[in-house]
């Protein structure tokens, strides 16, 4: 320190002392959180080229921060992707994506089970600004393409194993389809994750995620991130700038976290999703039970190639809305709350919950029971779960609530 400098106030020393950052010539084992607002330049020249993107730097952290870009280029990695932007949510990573897509008077034909904050996006928000969305069954291809060619189309947007219905889409056709008639597919992942299925493998141009599910799998943060290529990515980031959507370093690094262990809770959570999927489709009162893995599910021969494993992710229907919400009630292990991908095992009823945005009608179009509960099946011993779930089915039929 220099006289002058020791000779000035407290105030003006302490704050000079408290931000003097330490140089680490050393690689730390887990990338740092960077909890800072703004990084310093050199002169005003070195300010503008840095904030211009002109050279690769730092400025301002809702630009872009080196956790949420340790976090962004993890994801990109994953997914075989040239670049990725890493958001505060899934729904930041879908809206900057989509914004980056389209403007008024495009169009957007999207599937019809999908989580139902997607679907508010798009039609409260998105159809506000001009932009017509559609909204079809992904199992029914000839549809897809019927929508596809009745007007030029920006988006085709799909979910890989759909929320709450467990449909698993045919993402490979779906990019034929999308490329012929000259749209981009889009597809959220998430109830998927990166280890269970690589999107852009098979034709996909932008991957979403929220990673607030299996890549974090704590249910400790909220986070979303998107992957494509690099030149599309620079317009992610620009919406993302100008709406203020980047994930903060803290959450950038609980996902990093995360992301180190997920194949090995992957696995465990497909078996234990496995197990319960075949003992709830052969109990008394369920009418039906939708799951990857199964041999009967109907896309199996999809699933077959399409996912890694079933994941955690299963879905059954009771008889009415009564009876699910009788089953939910009476679950020891899971608590009542909606999120899933976590090594906690929740149910949850998306009429009610997920979906409770959509009216009856919407509900129905789009293929969701009253009677459906959707499961994410945790990292809780199998056996507890299977007991659990078997409990919760005879208390809800002994209120004579199942079929
Ligand atoms: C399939 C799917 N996509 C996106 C989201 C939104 O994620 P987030 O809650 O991180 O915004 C969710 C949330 O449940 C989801 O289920």
């Amino acid at each position: 320190m220099s006289v002058d400098e020791q000779q000035r106030g407290f105030g003006t020393r302490a704050i000079k002392a408290a931000t003097r950052t330490p140089k680490v010539e050393q690689h730390p084992a887990a990338v740092p959180i960077y909890q800072s607002a703004t990084f310093h330049a050199e002169d005003v020249d070195d300010y503008a080229e840095l904030v211009g993107f002109e050279r690769p730097g730092y400025t301002y952290a809702r630009l872009q921060n080196p956790t949420a870009d340790a976090m962004a280029d993890a994801f990109a990695e994953l997914h075989g992707a040239e670049a990725g932007f890493a958001f505060g949510s899934g729904m930041g990573a879908i809206h900057a994506t989509l914004l980056a897509l389209v403007r008024a008077g495009d169009r957007i034909v999207s599937t019809r089970a999908v989580y139902g904050s997607t679907r508010a996006l798009m039609e409260r928000v998105l159809r506000t600004l001009g932009v017509e969305v559609v909204f079809v069954d992904p199992v029914d291809l000839a549809a897809v393409e019927r929508e596809l060619a009745a007007a030029p189309t920006a988006v085709l947007y799909a979910e890989t194993i759909s929320n709450p219905t467990i449909v698993v889409a045919d993402l490979a056709r779906l990019a034929e389809l999308a490329h012929a008639h000259g749209a981009s597919l889009v597809v959220d992942n998430t109830f998927a994750s990166p280890y269970i299925c690589q999107p852009l493998d098979v034709g996909a141009d932008v991957v979403v995620e929220s990673a607030t599910k299996w890549i974090s799998g704590h249910s400790d943060v909220v986070a979303g991130a998107v992957a494509g290529r690099g030149e599309f990515i620079e317009r992610v980031r620009d919406v993302a700038i100008d709406t203020g959507g980047i994930v903060s370093p803290f959450a950038a690094f609980l996902v990093l976290r995360g992301l180190q262990t997920l194949h090995v809770r992957m696995d465990r959570h497909s078996a234990s999703a496995l197990a319960l999927a075949r003992q709830l489709e052969r109990a008394p009162g369920v009418v039906s039970v939708a799951y990857p893995g199964l041999p009967g599910h109907p896309q199996a021969e999809i699933a077959q190639r399409e996912l890694r494993r079933g994941g955690g992710m299963l879905a059954m229907e009771l008889s009415s809305r009564a009876a699910a919400a009788a089953f939910i009630d009476n679950l020891r292990i899971p608590p009542v709350t909606a999120t899933l991908g976590s090594v906690v095992t929740y149910a949850v009823h998306p009429p009610s919950a997920t979906h409770r945005q959509l009216s009856d009608e919407q509900l129905a179009e789009a293929g969701i029971p009253q009677g459906l509960v959707r499961i994410s099946v945790g990292l809780e011993d199998v056996d507890d779960l299977l007991a659990d779930m078997a409990g919760a089915l005879m208390a809800a039929m002994e209120a004579g609530l199942s079929a």
